[in-house]
């Protein structure tokens, strides 16, 4: 079976994750293993959004540990409240930062990254993960990102 995203030629966010977010939902549909699901969703969005870097990081023994992503190699552990995934863990709600540089305590994995959102992933209560986007523009990611991200990142609670 072939998998193909299939794309609208505008780099409008809005317009792409309207085509987006239904492909996605539809990879995830029918399968229930967490890290095919996250791979597959990194992909997308990686592929989609023409990113520097879409990717996941697990909560696992009270750490944050790097899970499936598309990019650059990256930080593989932050702790809780390190950095932007880890604010995100603690603060338990989503972070835009407009330039990286004006965000105290940024992790720098890739010189490239000028803007990055992070979206917690929220099961029962409890923050399973973060979803984090890297741009190499400054100011790359607005409440459109946070409102469609926020819907994903439900849809993906129920695959942990
Ligand atoms: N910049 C992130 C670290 C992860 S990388 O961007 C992939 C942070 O400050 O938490």
């Amino acid at each position: 079976m072939t998998e193909t995203l299939v794309l609208p030629e505008t780099s409008d966010r809005a317009t792409r994750y309207h085509a987006l977010i239904p492909q996605i939902q539809a990879l995830l549909q029918d399968e229930d293993d967490l890290i095919a699901s996250l791979a597959n969703t990194a992909a997308g969005l990686f592929q989609g959004l023409n990113v520097l870097w879409a990717g996941f990081y697990l909560v696992k023994h009270g750490g944050l540990v790097l899970g499936p992503f598309q990019g650059p190699i990256a930080c593989t552990r932050i702790k809780l409240g390190d950095g932007v995934c880890g604010q995100s863990w603690a603060q338990r709600k989503t972070i835009i930062v407009d330039d990286v540089d004006d965000f105290p305590g940024h992790i720098a994995c890739s010189a490239a990254s000028k803007s990055e959102i992070v979206v917690p992933i929220i099961k029962q209560n409890q923050v399973v993960g973060v979803l984090d986007i890297d741009s190499i523009q400054p100011k790359n990611f607005s409440d459109i990102d946070r409102v469609a991200l926020e819907d994903l990142s439900r849809i993906l609670s129920t695959k942990f």
